[in-house]
């Protein structure tokens, strides 16, 4: 057998994720492993979780990675709290909020949908009256950042709607930890989970979970074993918690890329971060409208993290993602399901939400677009992503 050295191109990627990896983490990710049980692993555990804490904005002690990725933290998330027959309310905006239904349904809960159109937050009105309707609701789950639409879902009403009708509050925080505040204990969220390759600058492979002492409790109370061997927290949280006893042999490289983006979180500090998001997100939005683009989710829905970008009339989704992958090592996502041909995805995420890339790509779009004929304009793209930065940085 001759297989070729491994040889993938460096990419910048600007798509829905996985996003630009940090070099620390990379670094991180070099040195040696140990064993799960090594005194060294396990203060690269207590790191993890401390600083998990502080990134959900929670107390709960069950807070830790979970082995795989962002799919195994909702998968994670919904069968330690769902038995069959529970009743689910789950808010669909989105591809993933669609994913989280068919998740919850697949573990046995009746499923209840809260829908919005794509594009749209869910409103809390429609929350409150599924909840009104349906007494006894064990969860309601909903995303915070769907990636499909790049729209940002307001927690605070829905969190509280939940807490007076004593359902628990199942949040996907994938694209937004990170990058924007996550408040678990303030908005009321008993579980919410994440991935590591969005905003927090890592390859994907972890999940961080979170579970509140409420959702430990209902997951305490089963009549019967949670229905994912792998997944089970009544057993996972002996290896994360005091015992540190055995379950599954833990991910040490990717355990080690996280504890290093998560100190690379808190040196910038929590406000400087979310801050340098918001800018890159709003030096991208001003040029893409001097491209003659327009931004597929209104103003004010809008997340910071990733954004979707309405493709004009006669421009070609296909040709314009290719060249800007073959002639530039730029990736940009397309749109998934009803969006597909309609938006580009672009994440402004984690390491990849800086100047330089926002700049560059602009460029790049300009330069395609008057190869391709949509425009004559030279320059005015990048240059009104720079006064942005100009203006705020003045
Ligand atoms: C909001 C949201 N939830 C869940 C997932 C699933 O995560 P993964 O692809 O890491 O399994 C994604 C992935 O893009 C996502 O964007």
């Amino acid at each position: 057998m001759n297989v070729g050295e491994l040889n993938p191109h460096l990419r910048l990627l600007l798509g829905p994720g996985p996003s630009p990896v940090h070099p620390r983490v990379l670094k991180a990710m070099s040195t040696n492993v140990v064993g799960h049980l090594d005194p060294d692993f396990l203060s690269v555990m207590d790191d993890c979780q401390v600083m998990l804490r502080g990134l959900f904005g929670t107390e709960n002690r069950v807070t830790f990675p979970v082995s795989g990725t962002g799919s195994a933290g909702m998968e994670a998330a919904v069968c330690n709290v769902i038995e069959p027959g529970d009743k689910a309310i789950i808010c669909v905006n989105g591809v993933f909020g669609g994913r989280m239904a068919d998740v919850a349904g697949r573990y046995g809960a009746e499923v209840i949908k809260v829908e919005a159109p794509w594009g749209q937050p869910i409103d809390p009105t429609d929350v409150k009256k599924a909840l009104d309707a349906n007494p006894g609701a064990a969860i309601v789950g909903i995303v915070h950042a769907e990636t499909s639409t790049g729209v940002l879902q307001p927690m605070e009403e829905i969190g509280a709607a939940c807490q007076s009708h004593g359902a628990l509050l199942l949040m996907d925080c994938v694209t937004s930890l990170g990058g924007v505040p996550v408040e678990v204990d303030k908005w009321g969220a008993e579980i919410a989970y994440s991935g590591t390759q969005k905003c927090l600058s890592c390859p994907p492979g972890v999940a961080p979970l979170t579970m509140s002492e409420r959702a430990l409790g209902k997951m305490r109370e089963r009549k019967e074993k949670v229905k994912s061997w792998y997944f089970d927290v009544t057993m996972i949280e002996n290896y994360w918690g005091s015992d540190r006893s055995y379950h599954h042999t833990g991910p040490i490289t990717m355990n080690y890329a996280i504890r290093e983006a998560l100190r690379l979180v808190f040196e910038e500090g929590l406000e400087l971060r979310f801050a340098r998001h918001a800018l890159a997100s709003k030096a991208l939005q001003a040029g893409v409208e001097a491209l003659g683009l327009s931004m597929f989710a209104q103003e004010g829905d809008r997340t910071p993290t990733l954004n979707t970008v309405s493709i004009g009339e006669g421009i070609d989704d296909g040709e314009v993602r290719k060249a800007l992958l073959n002639d530039f090592n730029i990736e940009i996502g397309g749109g998934l399901g009803p969006v597909a041909g309609k938006a580009w995805r672009i994440g402004m995420m984690g390491h990849g939400a800086r100047q330089e890339n926002v700049v560059y790509l602009m460029s790049a779009l300009e330069v395609i677009f008057n190869r391709m004929g949509y425009t004559k304009k030279v320059g005015e793209a990048s240059a009104a992503a720079t006064r942005v930065y100009a203006e705020a940085l003045a």
